[in-house]
């Protein structure tokens, strides 16, 4: 199959990775994921045809294990989903150092340190590297001050995106920002506002739509720029 597209989807266990796989599956990418957990029960393992792969982004150890196994693969699409959203709280009074590490290091720093190990396996001129940001990330934006260190987190992926940038050399990936929408997922909870399939049919339409352009873009799932 000389022109299948090919998608590497970190964070694919359940929710929006997971419907991700779905997507891009339906549409005859030939897909590799990864979960925590192989044997928690309603991942990627059950789509015929994707490749499962183990892969905790805050573990130097599975970081290492995983890419030396994906050594000399290269991807159309590398797409950084996992991510957490904290504890409860939301509060700098009652936040601990352990609790700060975990939500920062897997929402800005491990995806940053995986795109920074995995950048030449991005296909050249036309690849595309994507992060799931949100719109809290912005750092204008009024809403969810109720998850005041989720949306910080947020603020800093995209602040470390950023920086990466513009070390890339030359071919630079297209690069994506990207927000899903308010999203029914066990983060977005039920009152959300869409489903994981209409964000994520969105999603894959401003990938297929921004392929091939350069340079970087904070958008939603409809294709509309957010500030910064
Ligand atoms: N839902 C929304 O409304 C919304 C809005 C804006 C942005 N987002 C962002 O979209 C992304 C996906 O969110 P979701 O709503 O689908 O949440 P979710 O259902 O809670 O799924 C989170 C995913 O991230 C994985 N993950 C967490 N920590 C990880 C780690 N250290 N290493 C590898 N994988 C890890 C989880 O794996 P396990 O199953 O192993 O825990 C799971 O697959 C997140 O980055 C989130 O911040 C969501």
């Amino acid at each position: 199959m000389p022109n299948t597209k090919t998608a590497l989807i970190i964070g694919a266990s359940r929710g929006l990775g997971l419907g991700l796989v779905h997507r891009l599956s339906e549409q005859g990418w030939q897909v590799t994921a990864t979960v925590r957990d192989l044997h928690k029960a309603g991942g990627p393992q059950t789509i015929p045809e994707v490749q499962v792969e183990v892969l905790d982004i805050n573990e130097p150890s599975s970081l290492n294990v995983f890419t030396e196994k994906l050594k000399g693969q290269v991807f159309d699409l590398m797409f950084i989903n996992a991510g957490v959203s904290g504890p409860k709280h939301q509060s700098a009074a009652q936040a601990t150092v352990d609790e700060l590490g975990q939500l920062f290091m897997t929402n800005a720093i491990a995806p940053i340190r995986l795109a920074e190990r995995m950048i030449q396996q991005i296909r050249p001129d036309t690849g595309v590297l994507a992060f799931m940001s949100s719109v809290l990330g912005s750092v204008m934006c009024p809403e969810g001050n109720d998850m005041a260190l989720y949306k910080a987190s947020k603020a800093a992926l995209n602040s470390m995106t950023n920086s990466f940038v513009t070390q890339l050399a030359d071919p630079k990936p297209t690069v994506l920002s990207l927000h899903p929408g308010w999203v029914k997922t066990d983060m977005g909870g039920e009152g959300a506002h869409i489903d994981v399939e209409t964000s994520t049919r969105g999603l894959v339409e401003q990938i297929d739509a921004y392929t091939g352009k350069g340079g970087h873009y904070f958008i939603n799932y409809k294709g509309e720029t957010i500030p910064w």
